[in-house]
C-alpha cells in the first residue's frame, strides 16, 4: 500500500505493509470475470445504493477466490472503484482481517492452530511434521506453489485439537501420520471430503464426540430451518457451502 513501496524480486514475508513484487503492483491487471460481475451486482443489490461500501468485505472475498486465494493491490483498487471508495479504505479493511491474504499463497493454504488447547494436544508435532514433509518453514510456500504454511491463533475447533484449516475446510484430531496422509492426498488433488458437519476429524470420530462417544444431547431436536436440507437427520456439506455463498 502506498507509503512503503519498494520492489522485491522474491515473495515478501507476511508483512502488514505492501511491498511491490513483479506480480503485485498497482499496475498489475485485475478485473472480475463476467460471471463474477453477476455476483458483484448481486452482492451490491443487498445494500442501499448510497452504502455501496458495505459490500467491501464480500467483494474482497470474491476477488480473492477469483485470484487463487490472494489479493493483489490491483484487486483492492478494483473493489474501491466499484464501491466508489478511496483505495485506502479498502486497504485498511484487507489489512485488518486475517481472512485476506495480501501476498501470494499456495494452492493449499494451511493455517495451523498453535493456541493453547491445540498446542497441548500436539500442534507443535503437527507443525514440525508439515515443515519436514514439505521442506518449508512457518510462513513459507513450497517451490511448486502448492502449499503455504502459516501458524495462526485459535480457529474455534478446540474440542478436536490439534487442527488445521486447509483453504475453507477444517481437518481436526490430527496426528503426524494423518497430516502426512492429508498432504499426500492434496498433492494428488484429492483432499478428503468434508464430514457431516463440514469439517473432518481425522481419527474417524463423529463431529465433536469425545473418546467415549456420545454421552449427552441424546434428544434429536427438530430442525428449525429448511427441513429439506436436514432430511433424514443428515446435511450435505455441499449444501452448507451453497447456503452460505452469495
Ligand atoms: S485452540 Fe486450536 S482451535 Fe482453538
Amino acid at each position: 500500500m502506498p507509503n512503503i513501496r519498494r520492489v522485491s524480486s522474491t515473495p515478501p514475508p507476511l508483512l502488514p505493509q505492501h511491498i511491490d513484487t513483479p506480480d503485485n503492483t498497482q499496475e498489475t491487471y485485475f478485473d472480475f470475470t463476467e460471471e463474477n460481475y453477476k455476483l458483484v451486482n448481486k452482492i451490491l443489490s443487498k445494500y442501499p445504493a448510497n452504502y455501496k461500501q458495505s459490500g467491501i468485505i464480500p467483494l474482497l472475498d470474491l476477488a480473492q477466490r477469483q485470484h487463487g486465494g490472494w489479493l493483489p493491490v490491483a484487486a483492492m483498487d478494483k473493489v474501491a472503484s466499484i464501491v466508489e471508495a478511496a483505495p485506502s479504505r479498502v486497504y485498511e479493511v484487507a489489512s485488518f482481517y486475517t481472512m485476506f491474504n495480501r501476498t501470494k499463497v499456495g494452492k493449499y493454504f494451511i493455517q495451523l492452530c498453535g493456541t493453547t488447547p491445540c498446542m497441548i494436544c500436539g500442534s507443535e508435532d503437527i507443525k514440525k511434521t508439515i515443515e519436514k514433509h514439505l521442506g518449508i518453514k512457518n510462513g513459507g510456500t513450497t517451490e511448486d506453489g502448492m502449499f503455504t504454511l502459516l501458524e495462526v491463533e485459535c480457529l474455534g475447533a478446540c474440542a478436536n485439537a490439534p487442527m488445521i484449516q486447509l483453504n475453507d475446510d477444517y481437518y481436526e484430531c490430527l496426528t503426524p501420520k494423518t497430516i502426512v496422509e492429508l498432504l499426500e492426498a492434496c498433492k494428488e488433488g484429492k483432499p478428503p471430503a468434508m464430514g457431516k458437519w463440514g469439517s473432518l476429524p481425522m481419527n474417524g470420530q463423529v463431529s465433536c464426540e469425545g473418546p467415549l462417544g456420545k454421552t449427552s444431547l441424546w434428544e434429536i431436536l427438530p430442525p428449525k430451518v429448511d427441513p429439506e436440507r436436514f432430511k433424514d437427520g443428515k446435511v450435505d456439506p455441499a449444501s452448507v457451502k451453497a447456503h452460505m455463498s452469495y
